[in-house]
């Protein structure tokens, strides 16, 4: 385990989960809400990076992505920390000794890579005057809710989801953590031409990851060779990352990621919500976000 989560800090996760509640609508952890002032006062430096993403939606990918690119493919560099301590979650609010993402990201040097699941109105607004560079994941809803239906399965400190005919209606309503994908993925689409956002699709990098990270470094001012970024293309492949015990979460114990339950790397597939919806579901969907299509 890293050196920045000890046992003792563990031990205080034992058996712990979060209840929800809620800010503007949106269903979040209340440690998060206690804080909320807090957490709206965050001051962002003008060379952060900020990696957006509504959950499931291949956030832990461009966060390992974003890293090498700036450690320009060094991989050693890129081992330094299990992904959750270099790419902090700036929300995210432990129990106390566990530091939250603010903690670890105040203590971090720039350039400094930042996490977040916000919706971009709940974005803490230094972001935004700062003009900080937001890379943003979108992921197709189905396979996002598959995907967040495993993990919160998995994740010990998160609710149950239920049965997933149960978590199927959850999702559609957005009573799901961090709210829903819908307003998420239109809210951040809308901004993209105010402020610096770059707007990336999980299918497009599964279909060329080379052409979209290639986007990512330009996006970030970089230059680096084609060398360099086939070997970040490889570094960062599903099996490479599954077999990385510092983007795996294998690093957690079961106590907050139970992966006999469902591996943090579970799939990286396109379309694997084919295998989970029934028919009458996927009409239900289709109907609900049939105008969502023009985003790709
Ligand atoms: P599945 O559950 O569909 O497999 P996040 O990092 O936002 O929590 O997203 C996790 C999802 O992204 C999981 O999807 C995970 O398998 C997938 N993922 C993570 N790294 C990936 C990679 N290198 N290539 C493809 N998919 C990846």
């Amino acid at each position: 385990m890293d050196p920045a989560v000890t046992e003792e800090m563990v031990k205080g996760m034992e058996n712990f989960q979060f209840t929800m509640g809620h800010i503007e609508g949106v269903s979040l952890p209340s440690t998060l809400c206690d804080v909320w002032d807090s957490i709206c006062n965050f001051q962002a430096r003008e060379d952060d990076i900020l990696i957006a993403t509504y959950p499931k939606a291949g956030t832990t990918w461009m966060q390992e992505i974003v890293d090498l690119i700036l450690q320009e493919g060094d991989v050693q560099k890129s081992m330094r920390a299990p992904i959750f301590i270099k790419v902090p979650f700036i929300e995210i609010v432990p129990p106390k000794p566990m530091p939250s993402g603010v903690e670890l990201a105040q203590k971090m040097a720039s350039p400094r890579i930042l996490k977040t699941h916000f919706p971009i109105n709940l974005v803490p607004p230094s972001f935004l005057e700062k003009k900080v560079k937001v890379v943003y994941v979108a992921r197709n809803a189905k396979d996002c809710m598959v995907s967040y239906y495993y993990f919160q399965k998995m994740n010990k400190i998160l609710p149950d989801p239920g049965t997933w005919d149960s978590y199927f209606s959850a999702f559609l309503a957005g009573d799901v953590p961090w709210g829903s994908w819908f307003d998420h993925v239109i809210g951040w689409w809308k901004a993209v031409d105010k402020h610096q956002i770059l707007f990336i699709f999980y299918e497009d990098m599964i279909k060329d990851p080379m052409h979209e990270i290639r986007k990512v470094m330009k996006f970030l001012g970089k230059d680096l060779s084609d060398e360099v970024l086939e070997n970040i293309k490889y570094r960062t492949s599903f099996q490479a990352m599954k077999e990385n015990p510092m983007s795996n979460y294998t690093t957690l114990p079961k106590a907050i990621f139970d992966q006999t339950i469902s591996p943090f790397m579970r799939k990286g597939t396109v379309g694997d919500w084919k295998t989970h919806f029934s028919v009458a579901q996927n009409i239900i969907f289709d109907e609900e976000y049939k105008w969502v299509k023009v985003l790709h």
